[in-house]
């Protein structure tokens, strides 16, 4: 086998050398775009002949099979008056895609990707099936950060305060503070629904009581508190009256405390 090594990478670089000569249409993109949290990002496939070349087929897609968007039957000449632009049909929501004429010999194949969440990270493939060959570039998308969310909301009725953190991804709970008190063990209903794209929404309601509560997005995997929302005093007559009550039971004990600690201090200091 060995003396024959030589032999094969020539012919490997005599192949590739010929092929080089011979690319008439070319497709590239930029090697490694990259998105954070919520943002969008655009992936160009720019495909330039130095020939009138007839593509059939012109897609974009994800892993190598699913399509996100496609066109066909375009022909590049050099007679062109007229450069067109068109706004494609997508396969996803999220995706926005369009092709534009950018010479009588290029175009560009443009697939933007809006709201990016950390799933959307990987391989895109942009393809081209012509009348001088079968051509394809990728482009390995980035994401910047490890998760996610779109937005918080927290809201009140007459017995419950209600946050809800949509977009979220990776899994994430709601957890529920008053000051430095977690209240997490006390939340009464804990839902959790997939969203259309695989990201979550995340809901959480506590009991109404006085005071102002923080509820925060804990993502489990991560260790880490993404969001958080504080939910204000709501003052209606009812819990007006309440607030008096408890300021009274719970600060009662406190104030009897510290009298207490007072007059010894004082009947200490004086002996
Ligand atoms: C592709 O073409 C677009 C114009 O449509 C241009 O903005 C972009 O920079 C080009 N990308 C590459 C990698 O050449
Ligand atoms: C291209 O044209 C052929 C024949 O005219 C037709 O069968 C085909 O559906 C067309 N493809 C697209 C993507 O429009
Ligand atoms: C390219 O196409 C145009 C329009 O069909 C034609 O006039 C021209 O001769 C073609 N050029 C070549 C090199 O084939
Ligand atoms: C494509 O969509 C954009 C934004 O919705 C719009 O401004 C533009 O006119 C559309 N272009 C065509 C060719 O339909
Ligand atoms: C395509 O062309 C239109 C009109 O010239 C322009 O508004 C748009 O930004 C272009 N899109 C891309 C992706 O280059
Ligand atoms: C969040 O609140 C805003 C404004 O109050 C509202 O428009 C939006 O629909 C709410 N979103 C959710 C998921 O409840
Ligand atoms: C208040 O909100 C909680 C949690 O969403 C719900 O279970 C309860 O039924 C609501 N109460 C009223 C009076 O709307
Ligand atoms: C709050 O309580 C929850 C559930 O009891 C727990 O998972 C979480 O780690 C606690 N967070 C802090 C900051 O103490
Ligand atoms: C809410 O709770 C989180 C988690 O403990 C904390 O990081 C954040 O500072 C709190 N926010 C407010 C306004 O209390």
């Amino acid at each position: 086998m060995r003396p024959f090594l030589p032999g094969i990478i020539w012919m490997v670089v005599a192949v590739r050398l010929t092929l080089t000569k011979t690319e008439l249409v070319k497709v590239h993109t930029k090697d490694n775009p990259s998105v954070s949290c919520q943002k969008s990002v655009t992936l160009h496939c720019n495909v330039s002949s130095e020939e009138n070349v007839t593509i059939d087929d012109l897609f974009w897609s994800r892993n190598h099979n699913k399509r996100l968007c496609a066109v066909g039957n375009i022909t590049l000449h050099t007679e062109n008056t007229k450069l067109q632009t068109k706004n494609l049909t997508t396969q996803q929501h999220r995706f926005v895609c369009n092709y534009n004429q950018t010479s009588q010999l290029s175009l560009s194949l443009s697939l933007t990707l809006q709201n990016a969440q950390p799933f959307d990270k990987g391989t895109y493939t942009c393809k081209l099936f012509s009348n001088r060959g079968i051509k394809e570039t990728t482009a390995d998308l980035e994401f910047q950060g490890s998760e996610c969310y779109k937005d918080a909301n927290e809201s009140s009725n007459d017995t419950h305060r209600t946050c809800t953190f949509t977009g979220v991804y990776p899994d994430g709970e709601v957890h529920w503070f008053q000051g430095s008190n977690n209240l997490t063990g006390s939340a009464q209903t804990n839902t959790k629904q997939v969203e259309t794209d695989g990201a979550l929404t995340v809901t959480s309601s506590l009991k109404r009581e006085k005071g102002t509560y923080n509820c925060s997005l804990w993502i489990p995997s991560t260790g880490v508190y993404l969001a958080s929302r504080v939910t204000p005093v709501l003052l209606t007559f009812e819990s007006r009256s309440q607030l008096g009550n408890g300021g009274v039971v719970t600060f009662g004990p406190v104030w009897k405390l510290f009298w207490v600690f007072f007059l010894c201090h004082f009947i200490f200091s004086l002996v």
